[in-house]
């Protein structure tokens, strides 16, 4: 009986164990991979022909300000206690410290000014950004007055520390291969623009390829083949105020519409069509000859 106890006492303390082993596996993996930094490759921008103007036509439909806020002055991103506190930073601020070279390394490779790798900032998209545009962007953040306040770095709570360990949570230069390696369909030079366009920004939602994921726990978006379905009217109604065909009530996509693609020009808003609509006429040509 006692031999049985003392028995049942390892068996406890040996659980006990394997749990504080697990934990600290899972605190080692998770601050590894925090740790890890990823040497930034030289840039090449030419800020001599850049244009404020054109940045912040850019910084308002490449959903910049929504996350940072109008002024730029940082915001919010995620406030959950367990899984993480994330706040998209004052970039007046940032601006203030760090280099063009630095800025436009943040943009396009995901690495902060101070060396560390970002997370949810979606530079995997924003890699394709031409040196222009990242040249335009970094004038228009010169360009606003600095001011509010610094906002506190990412903290994780245990799920997210156990996101990180699984990988489920990766920072941008890690993701960076998935977009090169699965890039939205090219259907020729006549929707280049539009192609751009949709690899630099929807691409962020959409997945890389644009065949559509869940961009958070019960959110999914759709392959963007959807709009072989629209005619141009309704593409444009859905860009200006979320507004779907049919009257359906969308969620993410209407307030990312409205704050953010309601800025499109026409132009831009015909060559996204353009582009969408051929890339859907081709994916279904595709599935025709194989099926
Ligand atoms: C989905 C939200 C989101 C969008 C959209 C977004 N950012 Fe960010 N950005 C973040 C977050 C969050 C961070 C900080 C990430 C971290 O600390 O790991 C960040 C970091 C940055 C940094 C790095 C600051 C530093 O410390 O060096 C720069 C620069 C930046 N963003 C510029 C931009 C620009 C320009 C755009 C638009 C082209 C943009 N961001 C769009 C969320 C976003
Ligand atoms: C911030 C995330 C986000 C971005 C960026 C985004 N989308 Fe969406 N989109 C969604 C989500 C999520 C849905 C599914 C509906 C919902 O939950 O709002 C959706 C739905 C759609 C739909 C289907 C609407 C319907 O008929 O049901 C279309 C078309 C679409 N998006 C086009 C685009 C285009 C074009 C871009 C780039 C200019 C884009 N989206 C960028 C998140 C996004």
């Amino acid at each position: 009986m006692v031999k049985a106890l003392r028995w049942a006492g390892y068996g406890l303390a040996g659980v006990a164990g394997l749990a504080v082993l697990a934990a600290a596996g899972v605190w080692g993996m998770s601050a590894y991979a925090l740790s890890r930094t990823v040497e930034p490759r030289p840039e090449h921008i030419v800020m001599a022909g850049a244009s404020a103007a054109r940045g912040q036509h850019l910084a308002q439909t490449a959903t910049c300000l929504d996350c940072h806020g109008q002024d730029l002055r940082g915001s919010k991103f995620l406030e959950e206690p367990g899984l993480a506190t994330l706040n998209a930073p004052n970039l007046t601020l940032v601006a203030a410290k760090a280099s063009d070279e630095q800025l436009a390394q943040a943009i396009r490779q995901g690495i902060g000014h101070d060396g560390r790798s970002l997370f949810i900032m979606p530079s995997s998209t924003y890699a394709a950004f031409t040196d222009q545009e990242v040249s335009d962007l970094i004038a228009f953040i010169r360009s606003l007055p600095r001011g509010g306040s610094e906002l506190p770095k990412m903290t994780l709570g245990p799920i997210g520390h156990i996101g990180v360990a699984l990988g489920k949570f990766q920072t941008q230069p890690a993701l960076m291969a998935r977009y090169r390696e699965h890039p939205a369909l090219d259907v020729g030079p006549q929707h280049v623009a539009g192609r751009h366009l949709a690899m630099t920004i929807c691409a962020d939602c959409h997945a890389s390829d644009l065949t559509g994921q869940e961009v958070k726990p019960g959110t999914v978006s759709p392959d963007l083949t959807v709009v072989g379905s629209y005619d141009k009217a309704q593409f444009a109604a859905l860009m200006k105020t979320g507004l779907p065909p049919g009257g359906r009530h969308l969620q993410m996509m209407k307030d990312t519409s409205r704050n953010s693609f309601s800025h499109f020009t026409d132009q831009e808003v015909e060559q996204l069509f353009g582009y969408l609509q051929a890339r859907a006429a081709r994916l279904q040509a595709r599935s025709a000859s194989t099926s």
